[in-house]
Parts: C-alpha cells; structure tokens; sequence
C-alpha cells in the first residue's frame, strides 16, 4: 500500500475543544475518498512550514500562509482557500514552490450576489426604519407615511465589476424589470449584452444608477475608486451598496455624503477598517445598512465552499489540474507535471 495522499485542515477549523467551527463543511467526501487522510493542524497563526511537511495539500480558512509556512522538502502541492479572497497567501512564493492555490467562487457566487439584492430591498424597502416604527407602537405607526418606499421596477441597477458574482447578480435581477449597466475595463461587449447589460464608463454609471453595488476586487488602481468626487456624480436619490472591500470606497468621503443627505443611504458588508473602531461615525448614520463582513455566510455559502476546496484537493491527488487556480503559471512548471504524473501513478487519474 503506498502512502497515503495527505490534506491538512488549518487549525482554525476547530474549536478550542476540537468541535468543528463550520459544521456545514462537509467533510465526508474526504473521509471516504481512497487513499486520502486528513488531520487538523495546531492552530499556529501563520502556518509553520514544519506543520506542513507531511502533507501533499492544505485546505486553509483564515490563517496566514507566508513564504516561511513553505517547508523546503516540496512535498505541498496544493493550497486551497476557504473563499475567494487570498490577500492572507503569499502566491508568489506558493508559485515559485511550485504549489497551486485554489480558490472557491462557485461557493460565494450566489450568496454574495443573494447579500448586494437583500441591501438593495432592505435600502429602498425602508425596512429597517419601519423596523424601529413598528416597535414604538401607535406613535410608530401614525409616522409610517413619512418613509415611502422605493419601487424598483424601471429604475437602473449599476455594477462596478461584472465578474463571478456581478454577472450572477445581474441573472438574479432579471424578473426585476430594472434597467442593468454596468462598468468594467476587462469585459466586452458581448458578454455583457448576453447578460442584457448595458457597458457604460464609471461616471456615467454613477450619474444615472438609482443603486450602484461595488462587486470588483481590491487592487492598487480601485483603492478609493468610489471618491468624494465621485460620489458627487450620484442623484441625491441614490443608495450605493458595497459588499466587495472596504477600501474601494473613500470611507470618509461616504459618511459625510451620507451626513449631508448628498445621497439617500449605503448598504456595507465591508469597511476600510475591520471591525471599526466604536466611535466611528458611520455607525451613528440611520441611512446606512451595516453588516460585519459576513451577510453572505449561510449554511449554502460554507457548504459550497467545502465542497470546492474538496473537489480541488482531490483533483490533484488524481493528477488533474484543480479548475479554479488563481497562479496558473504553476501548472505550466516541470515540477507540477512531474508530481501530477507520480499522483496520477500512485492514485489513478
Ligand atoms: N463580502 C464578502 O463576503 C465577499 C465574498 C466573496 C467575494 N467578495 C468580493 O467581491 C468582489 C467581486 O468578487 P468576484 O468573485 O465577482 O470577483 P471576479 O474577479 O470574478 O470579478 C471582479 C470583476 O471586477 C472587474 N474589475 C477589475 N478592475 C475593475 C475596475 N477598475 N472597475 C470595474 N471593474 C473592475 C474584473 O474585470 C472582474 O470582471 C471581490 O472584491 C471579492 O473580494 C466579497
């Protein structure tokens, strides 16, 4: 019997009594699958590379894996995160180690997508103020009539970014009737009129949205892409929902265009600080929906997750290329193709 083809669990899947964080994780295709073993590592933050040195893959939730976590042996050939986001991964030195990291947007598509509609209908659905009014009784009541609502049919919906999750959305906001544009550098105009949406530059987006949502990534050209300046574009009558990363919006920019009533509110998943300092404005605003970085978190969202960082370890343990590899100039080395064929040998592929 040939050893076995080894994952490790970063030690924060586990409770400080050994229970599992996420239960809707679903180890059982690991448990089962032939010639696999698994164990939870200590909960070392960031990864020791001596933690490592046994294992063929590393299914990693929230922990640091740095250039030191890489154990000169080789023998890590795959890090697969818990999620989309790998700011926590050092991916130059998994790629010069030649190890593949794997990311999981099939988990976070529609969950994310399910979190920028729920802002958009709690926003012009006034729920949270009719929340409150129904709380305080009669006098609650009586003041129902000064938060109309705003219906959405014929209104524009406008997305920074229309990639896994912005493209989903948009599927999800056909039955809406709205009017759908959106601004991104790297989509052309076919794909986007196959999802019957209109490419529009980034101001004209924002001058003409009733709701613009931030769906693209967090780089050196989108830091405070959402400016003073820009949020100066939007009507007055207009939400801006942000459930990508903080830092693409000018925060301090936003609380006072909120403040000043420049723009009718905000629905954040995401912050530039996280979590916020207590006495940071934002949170006094009653025009502004907040939720801690994790409205998408449901069982479905962990489950999907699981799921992918499972199929993508086992794909390499079979010799196949894991579909969503972030660094895929990796699968391209000697050093993959000579250990996806001795995985293949050992395991079938
Ligand atoms: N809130 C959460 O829990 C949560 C969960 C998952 C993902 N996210 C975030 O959501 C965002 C979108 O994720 P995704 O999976 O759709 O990513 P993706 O990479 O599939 O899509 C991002 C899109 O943004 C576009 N883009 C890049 N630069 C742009 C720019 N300057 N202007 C407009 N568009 C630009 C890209 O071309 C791409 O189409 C990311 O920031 C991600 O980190 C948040």
């Amino acid at each position: 019997m040939s050893e076995p083809f080894r994952v490790a669990l970063s030690g924060d899947f586990r409770k400080p009594d050994g229970s599992p964080v996420y239960p809707d994780f679903d180890l059982t295709p690991l448990r089962t699958a032939p010639g696999v073993e698994f164990a939870y590592l200590e909960p070392n933050n960031p990864l020791l590379s001596d933690q490592l040195k046994d294992f063929d893959a590393l299914i990693l939730l929230a922990h640091r894996f740095t250039k030191d976590s890489v154990h000169p042996n080789g023998r890590l050939a795959v890090v697969a995160r818990f999620g989309v986001g790998y700011d926590t991964v050092d991916v130059e030195a998994c790629t010069s180690a030649g190890i593949a990291l794997a990311i999981t947007p099939d988990g976070v598509r529609r969950p994310v997508a399910v979190s920028i509609i729920t802002l958009m209908l709690a926003l012009t659905g006034k729920l949270m103020v009719k929340d409150r009014l129904t709380r305080e009784g009669a006098p609650g009541f009586a003041r129902r009539g000064d938060h109309m609502g705003v219906g959405l049919v014929g209104r524009t919906l406008g997305s920074i970014g229309i990639g896994n999750i912005g493209a989903e959305l948009f599927r999800m906001l056909k039955p809406f009737d709205m009017k759908l544009i959106a601004h991104d550098p790297y989509v052309g105009d076919r794909a986007a009129s196959e999802l019957g949406v209109e490419l529009v530059g980034l101001d004209e987006l924002l001058l003409r949205s009733d709701i613009v949502s931030v769906s693209c990534p967090l780089t050196a050209d989108t830091r405070h892409l959402v400016n003073a300046d820009r949020l100066a574009l939007m009507k007055p009558t207009a939400y801006l929902i942000n459930t990508a990363r903080g830092p693409i919006v000018d925060q301090k920019a936003l609380t006072k265009a909120l403040q000043e009533g420049r723009i009718a509110g905000a629905g954040l998943d995401v912050l530039e600080q996280e979590p916020p300092d207590r006495d940071d404005p934002i949170l006094k605003l009653d025009n502004v929906i907040l939720a801690p970085h994790a409205l998408c978190w449901t069982d479905q969202c962990f489950a999907g997750n699981g799921a992918a960082d499972i199929r993508a370890v086992l794909d390499v343990q079979r010799g196949r290329e894991p579909r969503l590899v972030v660094n895929r100039a990796v699968l391209e080395t000697e050093t993959w193709k000579r250990r996806s064929s001795e995985f293949r040998a050992r395991f079938g592929g």
